[in-house]
């Protein structure tokens, strides 16, 4: 029984409302008909709301789990970075983190063969730092303008609106940089068994730099601390039908019994002397850095502490992206990279809206001063009241800042030209010592063959046998295994 504790039923003008579940109708009789009043508020409001509830999905990542969180200092890297919130041993700043598939719709399924998405937003004192990660550590491009070409040969064909091996591979064989990204989806890592147990990569190379001017560059590390789970690709399959939110409930479950997960957060470091010598192209998303001779650095760790209370306010409209950053961190010469910087915010400004930095998710925890970005839809921070619109106001000085973000370290100099990058065997090298590495682990190649092979069995001959000759680029005795898989099946 409802009593004065219970919230007043109202419409979203706040009028008192009668009964939620009615609508105004002239009667036909004793019958259940009758004809609807245009002068229903109630009833326009709630429909018209229905079919304006949803916001554009992301283009790319929109099946995903969200949680906040915090990120603690556990080492001092102030040597490289004076970055606020990694200064201070002990220092914790909140979070928000969000766990996505890449290639599938909102309602999609969490256990597929996929890479994760894994972005979080660190609420610091200088402001919004977002880490826009993902859990296998290469990408499959390098070259920016490839992103849409890429990620649609990943999702549906055009005509049939279904999966279409065929795409995929087509795109593939003839991108073929993206092979040592290709081992690792195809290996144990491709399907985790529950979010809580993956790794995060920055995959770019990121810079470090401090008020007096020198930098380094970094690769960016999260490690589970309970260690890497994976599923195998029969169970994935099931759970895809009977349980396609598995992942996403595995997550919030722990949370909510306070089983909280955890990461350690490290660091790969190169000198800006070392980079011309260094035996990868660090500014090449598709290579990792030899862990001998760039070691990890402990710089933190991060806790997921709380679940959403809504996952639409706090999840649906967060808005990650690369470009945001605070003094101490910076970008590097990496293309994609760049390219990121520009896309998010512009994704964003459609899929939520150009004040989306005014919404919960999404607004800073320090002080905001940036009365040149104001008005626009469902403005609701104040717009500055009388503030001059314009820069360089005498009526309303600004105070400046000594330590801004630092744009790109190192000095550019030549013509501009069109480029796109060319591929050749060192692109096979790390792939080739991947599946090394993937032969040496329990089940590791009979696994992959499981997963790649049906992939491969129904493509049209020529094509087929381009991939197979593709993957044999790696190592012959894949591609024997492939030709008697495919052959056999
Ligand atoms: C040229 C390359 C890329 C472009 C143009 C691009 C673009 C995008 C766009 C437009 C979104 C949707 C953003 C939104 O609607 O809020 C997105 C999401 C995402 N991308 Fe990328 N992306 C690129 C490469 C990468 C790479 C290399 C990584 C990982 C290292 C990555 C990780 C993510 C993640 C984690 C999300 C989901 C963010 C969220 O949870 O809201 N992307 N990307």
């Amino acid at each position: 029984m409802a009593t004065t504790m219970n919230p007043l039923s109202t419409l979203a003008n706040g009028q008192p409302s009668g009964d939620p579940g009615s609508a105004q109708e002239l009667r036909y009789g004793n019958t259940n008909g009758g004809l609807v009043a245009l002068s229903d508020v109630q009833l326009v409001e709630v429909l018209a709301h229905f079919a304006r509830e949803r916001i554009p999905e992301r283009t790319v990542h929109a099946k995903a789990a969200g949680a906040f969180g915090e990120f603690e200092v556990l080492a001092d890297i102030s040597d490289l970075t004076d970055a606020d919130f990694l200064t201070g041993v002990g220092k914790k700043t909140k979070l928000l983190t969000r766990i996505s598939t890449v290639g599938g719709e909102k309602g999609s399924s969490d256990t597929v063969r996929d890479v994760r998405g894994w972005a979080t937003k660190f609420y610091t004192a200088e402001g919004v730092h977002d880490f826009v990660f993902n859990d296998l550590p290469v990408f499959f491009i390098r070259d920016p303008i490839k992103f849409p070409s890429m990620n649609r040969s990943h999702k549906k064909n055009p005509r049939t609106n279904t999966a279409d091996a065929a795409m995929f591979w087509d795109y593939h064989v003839n991108n073929p940089e993206g092979i040592h990204a290709l081992m690792h989806l195809f290996g144990q890592r491709g399907i985790p068994a529950s979010l809580r147990n993956i790794n995060g990569f920055s995959v770019h190379t990121y810079s470090l730099n401090r008020a007096d001017g020198s930098y380094v560059y970094v690769k960016w590390h999260y490690r589970p601390d309970e260690g890497i789970k994976t599923m195998d690709g029969d169970t994935a399959l099931r759970l895809a039908g009977t349980d396609p939110d598995y992942l996403t409930k595995d997550l919030f479950n722990a949370i909510e019994k306070g089983d909280f997960p955890t990461w350690s957060v490290y660091i790969q470091v190169i000198k800006p002397e070392e980079v011309e010598n260094a035996p990868v192209d660090i500014f090449d998303d598709t290579y990792t850095w030899p862990f001998d001779k760039y070691p990890l650095r402990l710089v933190g760790r991060i806790t997921l502490n709380k679940n959403p209370d809504n996952y639409f306010q706090d999840i649906e409209q967060a808005c990650f992206s690369p470009s945001n950053m605070v003094p101490g961190i910076g970008p590097s010469a990496d293309p994609v990279l760049q390219a990121r910087m520009f896309s998010y915010p512009d994704a964003q400004r459609y899929r939520v809206g150009p004040n989306y930095f005014q919404l919960p998710p999404n607004r800073p925890h320090n002080a905001v001063y940036a009365p040149y970005v104001r008005d626009g839809p469902s403005t609701m921070n104040g717009n500055y009241g009388g503030d001059p619109d314009y820069i360089r106001s005498e009526l309303r000085p600004v105070r400046l800042s000594n330590r801004s973000q630092t744009p790109m370290p190192g000095k550019l100099s030549g013509h501009t030209t069109a480029f796109s990058t060319s591929v050749t065997d060192k692109d096979f090298v790390q792939a080739r010592e991947l599946w090394e590495i993937i032969c040496n682990e329990p089940n590791g190649k009979k696994q992959f063959l499981h997963s790649i092979i049906p992939t491969i069995k129904d493509l049209p001959s020529t094509l087929q046998k381009r991939v197979i000759d593709y993957l044999g680029r790696v190592d012959q005795g894949l591609k024997e295994a492939l030709q008697q898989g495919v052959s056999s099946q």
